[in-house]
């Protein structure tokens, strides 16, 4: 990819009346703040929202989606958790859609805090997670990731393209200027996210739990909330990895001896 995918996008799944379209990264300072991934899911004329981010984004994703499909035509914004980079913008994205957000039913009462939003727009997704119809043609899954490494946390599986967005799960943070888009080079790659996953993800039962579950899908792509995305010769390499790391409270001493 060149460094014009990061003002405008890249589609990266275009089938017969369905698309997925990466939102791209800011090219200009983002004074200290985490790179992160939005995307966008059209399925005939509707839109869904993926992560979309924090508030000093928002102009920049919006006008990166106006590129593929108008505002109006957004029906759903989808958060995999309550962090900032993720929903701090939530306000501004219900006054500008007509879209419902969909969140844990844990991070309800806490999302205000964002800002002043109309709470009956947001619908509470229960802990076991639900899934979303295209249709009748496809659906979107919200599959649970709890404390991975939010406590109420999902994970959501596109059907049809067999994309896999994981959120916070295979985020990398790039040292700046070293960004790429998608995992070439496994070994490479987890020198930009060990370090994360050691330290926020919960232990190694949740880890291998969510692993268990979505191995149950057919995964064409991993696209996480920070980093690159995995294709689908990195998929098993990076499930196997996840499923046997040691992490949160496995490392518990060493963590508090850091
Ligand atoms: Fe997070
Ligand atoms: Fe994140």
């Amino acid at each position: 990819m060149d460094t014009k995918g990061y003002a405008v996008g890249e589609v990266i799944f275009d089938g017969e009346n369905h698309k997925v379209v990466w939102l791209g990264w800011d090219t200009d300072d983002s004074g200290g703040a985490v790179q992160t991934n939005q995307y966008l899911i059209i399925h005939g004329s509707d839109g869904f929202l993926l992560d979309p981010g924090g508030v000093h984004l928002f102009s920049r994703v919006v006008s990166v989606i106006s590129r593929y499909i108008d505002l109006d035509r957004i029906r759903e914004i989808l958060f995999s958790h309550q962090d900032p980079d993720v929903s701090s913008g939530i306000a501004l994205w219900l006054g500008i859609t007509e879209a419902t957000i969909r969140l844990s039913s844990l991070w309800l009462r806490f999302v205000p805090h964002f800002g002043l939003v109309q709470l009956s727009r947001i619908t509470e997704v229960p802990d076991r997670g639900e899934a979303l119809s295209l249709g009748g043609e496809g659906e979107i899954r919200m599959i649970p990731a709890h404390f991975l490494h939010s406590p109420g946390n999902f994970s959501y599986y596109d059907t049809i393209s067999g994309i896999l967005f994981s959120g916070d799960i295979g985020a990398a943070v790039f040292p700046t200027g070293s960004e790429y888009l998608y995992v070439e080079d496994f070994d490479k790659h987890l020198g930009y996210m060990e370090g994360f996953h050691r330290r926020y993800m919960a232990s190694n039962k949740v880890c291998a739990n969510w692993v268990k579950r979505v191995r149950a899908e057919r995964i064409n792509m991993i696209a996480p909330q920070h980093g690159a995305i995995f294709p689908e010769n990195q998929v098993n390499r990076f499930l196997d990895w996840f499923s046997d790391l040691q992490c949160g409270s496995d490392i518990i001493e060493t963590i508090n001896e850091s």
